[in-house]
């Protein structure tokens, strides 16, 4: 396994932290394929599962953070957008790579996903557990 949510990574918010766990396994999934045959069509389709949820995910955690008028919204809603477009330059340059090129730039993508998610989760995600568990 490659990305691994421990119990401190748990905000205590069910939803979000099942949601958390998926994102988790599109990246494992990502790994898997970078570690077999690197695979372009599959892991063109493992980014665009794992974009697509994620965004979904996003969409969640701002709508709870707008309902309960989470401070500090703004400045989360913008490391959402960030990520989406450090993911989107990423997935555009995966398309234009030679072969030989894959390799290393999945390795920098995974790093780039695991470090962004459990930074994120630490440092935004739990200030909802902060306000909602209070
Ligand atoms: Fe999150
Ligand atoms: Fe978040």
């Amino acid at each position: 396994m490659f990305i691994e949510l421990t119990p401190e990574y748990m905000l205590g918010i069910e939803a979000i932290d099942e949601q958390h766990l998926k994102i988790c396994e599109w990246i494992n999934t990502l790994h898997d394929h970078s570690q077999k045959d690197l695979n372009p069509n599959k892991i063109t389709e493992t980014l665009n599962n794992l974009a697509e949820y994620t965004q979904k995910h996003f969409s969640y955690e701002e709508k709870i953070m707008f309902k309960y008028k989470l401070p500090g919204l703004a400045e989360h809603i913008k490391q959402h957008r960030e990520f989406f477009i450090i993911l989107e330059a990423m997935m555009d340059e995966y398309l234009m790579l030679e072969e030989e090129e894959a390799k290393p730039f999945t390795n920098r993508l995974l790093n780039f996903l695991q470090e962004w998610l459990l930074d994120h989760i630490m440092k935004e995600d739990m200030k909802i557990r902060d306000v909602m568990t209070d």
